[in-house]
């Protein structure tokens, strides 16, 4: 099976590895997304983002990293993508996902499975990641 793992990894963190790790391990191949918002900067330029996946995931033969804009149901249609993988840390991630997973699977039939993030990784996000070197 060929699963994609989308985000906007702006950055990466920890627990965004731990899921793709996890995902690896799961399915034949995984392609971790990054999705690309024309009308939205982002923190990190894009090219730094992949340069950041494919450096911290390079160790697995099974993952590749990748870019999409637009719907991400079509970049699966065009790339043979079985399944989204999504990770979730607490009640707030999964009321965003579910809905997600809901209209994704409407628009393609493609399903949506959720990870629970581990103990290590649930309290980290992107925006934390960012806010810890504010007052020094
Ligand atoms: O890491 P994020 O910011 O939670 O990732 C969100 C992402 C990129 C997975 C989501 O915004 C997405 O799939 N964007 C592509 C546009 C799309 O397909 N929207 C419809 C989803 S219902």
């Amino acid at each position: 099976m060929r699963a994609i793992y989308p985000g906007s990894f702006d950055p990466a963190t920890e627990g965004h590895l731990d899921v793709a790790r996890r995902g690896a391990g799961l399915f034949d191949e995984l392609v971790v997304a990054i999705g690309i918002n024309p009308s939205k900067t982002g923190r990190f330029p894009v090219i730094d983002r992949v340069r950041v996946l494919e450096s911290a995931l390079h160790d697995l033969f099974n993952v590749s990293v990748a870019t999409f804009s637009g719907l991400l149901v079509t970049y699966c249609r065009d790339n043979e993508i079985d399944l989204i993988l999504r990770g979730v840390r607490n009640k707030s991630d999964h009321r965003n996902e579910v809905p997600m997973a809901h209209m994704n699977r409407h628009l393609s039939g493609i399903d949506s499975l959720f990870l629970p993030a581990t103990a290590e990784t649930v309290f980290v996000s992107s925006t934390v990641v960012m806010s810890t070197g504010d007052d020094k």
